[in-house]
Order: structure tokens, then C-alpha cells, then sequence
């Protein structure tokens, strides 16, 4: 597992070298290729700095992986940053369902290299991009390692991305696996629910054990919360048995209301963050960003006011 994290670090270093050994995007027929996201403002005459990894990742499925991944990148969007969401659930991808996206190529094109990665990548009317799953291919589950050390090192071309946010679907698959290890960040997604709770620990625990390179920040969402004080207690269950069994350390991003809206919001095929900025569960993502960023969300301080914490803080 550490190897690939590390190919991959090392695929995303060369080309962030590159691009900053360059003067010019446009003459630079190897970075014309490498230029995946397209010709816009995503890839603009800039030079950027290495692509920070998300993995949204849990024990037990149907916890809210899906609405958290589109939804924090649509809040980080929000902050200006230039953000592609990758669907890695394979076997029941859903992230284009919850845009109401119809994409015209996904992964299994890219696993069966038909396609290369800047041909299945997909613009949204979000001011995202997505990388759309591989739905209805049943192999999947079973991934060669050449298949998926192919998918890993093509993530390289989504290197012009600030964050790249990876739905890794449920469980601890060798798949899910990979791309946690290639990530600088693993949100580890539960309810208050205790099986929730316990397959949490679980996939935590597995981390620990498989993945060799524990650089990767563990964090912890507790979703579908009564109230904040029942998602710290539930937090600190998991993080003081991870502390205390496995001597890790993880953090608390903080909770999600359990909120109709988000429900609503799937069956609308529209992200609840857009549906209702103002709702319990769009206050909650964004406070999961801030934090992600460091920087703190205030009510009420509207996206300017967070933007000007960000540039002051940075
Ligand atoms: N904060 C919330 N409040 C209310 N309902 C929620 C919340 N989060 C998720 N849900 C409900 O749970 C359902 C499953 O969410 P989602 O698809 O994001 O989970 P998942 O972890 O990605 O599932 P899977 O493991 O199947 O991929 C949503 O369709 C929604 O109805
Ligand atoms: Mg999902």
C-alpha cells in the first residue's frame, strides 16, 4: 500500500516540478497533455502547488459518504478552490446520481483503457469537476493490482486540482485500501448508530494495520447527530479506543445534523449546500471545511467574510 501512495506522490511532485519549471502553459507540448482539466479557468496561467487528497471513506455503507464528498466540494468550491470529486465506489457508484448527472464515461473506461483520465473527467454546473464510477461493472470489486496501481498513478493528471475528493465507498476493500494510502487525508465517515460506531473502529484499525505510510491524517464526521453533543460523545468513543489500542491519533471535524433536507436534497438530484446554504447541514459542512483548512466558519459571516480568514490566515 505505501508503495503506490508513494508512486503517486512522487507522479504529483514531477508534475507540479514541471509546471513550475515552465514559463508557459501553452508552449509546452508536455504539459498540454498532462493539461487534463480542460481550458478553463481551472487550468489558467497559474502554477500550482500539489494537490491535497481527500478520501471519504467508512466502515458501514449508507452512512452519508456520498452527500458529505459533493457537498464539501462544493463548500470548498465556494472558497475558490479548483476541486474534483472522484467516484472510487465501485460497483455502486452514485456520485453523478446525487448531481443528477449523466456521465458519458466513467472509470470502467479508464480500467479497461479505453479511456485516459483527462477524457472521463466531467465539468458540472457546480463549479466542480467529477470523475463519475464505474456503476454495473461487477468485476470491479475484484481489481487487479495492475488495475489499480493504472487507476492510482492516472490520478496524476488531476494534479491541476486543489483537492481532489475521493468517494471510496464503504468498507476495506483492497481498493478502498489504495486509494486511502494514496490520500493526505481519510475522512472516516459514522452515525451514532453502534454498528456504525463499530465498523468505524474497524476500518480505522484495518488503516492502521495495511497501510505502512501513516502520514495520512485520520478525521472523523459523525453524520446524522440529534445534537452537537451527541456527535463529540460519540467521537471521543472512537478516538480515545483508536488512542489507547492502536495509539493513533485522530482528529474531530465535527458533526452533521441529521436533517430531511439532505434526503430531499438526493431526491431532488440537487446538493443540499445549494438547495439551502442556511440549513443545519450546509452550516455543518462548511464548518467541516473551515476546519479542514484551518480556518474557522463563522454564522452569518457569509462566504466573504470566510474567504477573508482564509487569505488572512494563509
Ligand atoms: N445528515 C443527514 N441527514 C439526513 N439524512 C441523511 C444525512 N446524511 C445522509 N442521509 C441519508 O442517508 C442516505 C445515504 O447517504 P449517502 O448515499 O451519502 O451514504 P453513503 O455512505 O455514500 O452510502 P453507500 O455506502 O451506499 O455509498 C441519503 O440518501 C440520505 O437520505
Ligand atoms: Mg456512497
Amino acid at each position: 500500500m505505501g508503495d503506490q501512495a508513494e508512486k503517486l506522490r512522487e507522479i504529483m511532485q514531477n508534475q507540479h516540478d514541471s509546471l513550475k519549471n515552465s514559463n508557459s502553459l501553452k508552449n509546452n507540448n508536455s504539459l498540454k497533455n498532462n493539461n487534463s482539466l480542460g481550458n478553463d479557468s481551472f487550468t489558467n496561467h497559474y502554477v500550482r502547488r500539489n494537490t491535497r487528497i481527500i478520501a471519504v471513506s467508512s466502515g458501514k455503507g449508507g452512512v452519508g459518504k456520498t452527500n458529505i464528498a459533493i457537498n464539501l466540494a462544493l463548500a470548498y468550491a465556494q472558497l475558490g478552490k479548483k476541486v474534483v470529486v472522484m467516484d472510487a465506489d465501485l460497483g455502486l457508484a452514485n456520485v453523478n446520481v446525487v448531481l443528477g448527472i449523466i456521465p458519458r464515461y466513467n472509470l470502467y473506461h479508464l480500467i479497461r483503457k479505453q479511456k485516459k483520465m483527462s477524457e472521463i473527467i466531467q465539468d458540472t454546473n457546480y463549479g466542480i469537476k467529477i470523475v463519475a464510477g464505474a456503476s454495473g461493472f461487477s468485476k470491479i470489486a475484484n481489481l487487479s493490482d495492475d488495475e489499480r496501481k493504472n487507476i492510482i498513478s492516472e490520478l496524476s493528471e488531476l494534479s491541476l486540482a486543489d483537492i481532489l475528493i475521493i468517494d471510496t465507498g464503504a468498507g476495506v476493500s483492497n481498493n478502498v485500501l489504495s486509494f486511502i494510502a494514496a490520500s493526505d487525508d481519510a475522512l472516516i465517515v459514522t452515525t451514532p448508530e453502534p454498528t456504525a460506531i463499530t465498523d468505524a473502529y474497524g476500518i480505522i484499525k484495518i488503516i492502521a494495520t495495511e497501510i505502512d505510510n501513516i502520514n495520512i491524517g485520520l478525521k472523523l464526521i459523525v453524520n446524522k447527530v440529534k445534537t452537537v453533543t451527541e456527535g463529540k460523545r460519540v467521537a471521543e468513543r472512537v478516538i480515545n479506543i483508536a488512542g489507547q489500542f492502536l495509539n493513533l491519533k485522530i482528529d474531530y471535524l465535527g458533526s452533521i445534523y441529521d436533517d430531511i433536507l439532505v434526503h430531499t436534497s438526493v431526491v431532488r438530484q440537487k446538493p443540499f449546500l445549494l438547495v439551502d446554504p442556511k440549513s443545519k447541514a450546509s452550516i455543518c459542512i462548511k464548518h467541516i471545511a473551515g476546519r479542514l483548512e484551518n480556518i474557522e466558519y463563522k454564522e452569518g459571516s457569509g462566504i466573504s467574510g470566510f474567504l477573508k480568514k482564509l487569505f488572512t490566515k494563509k
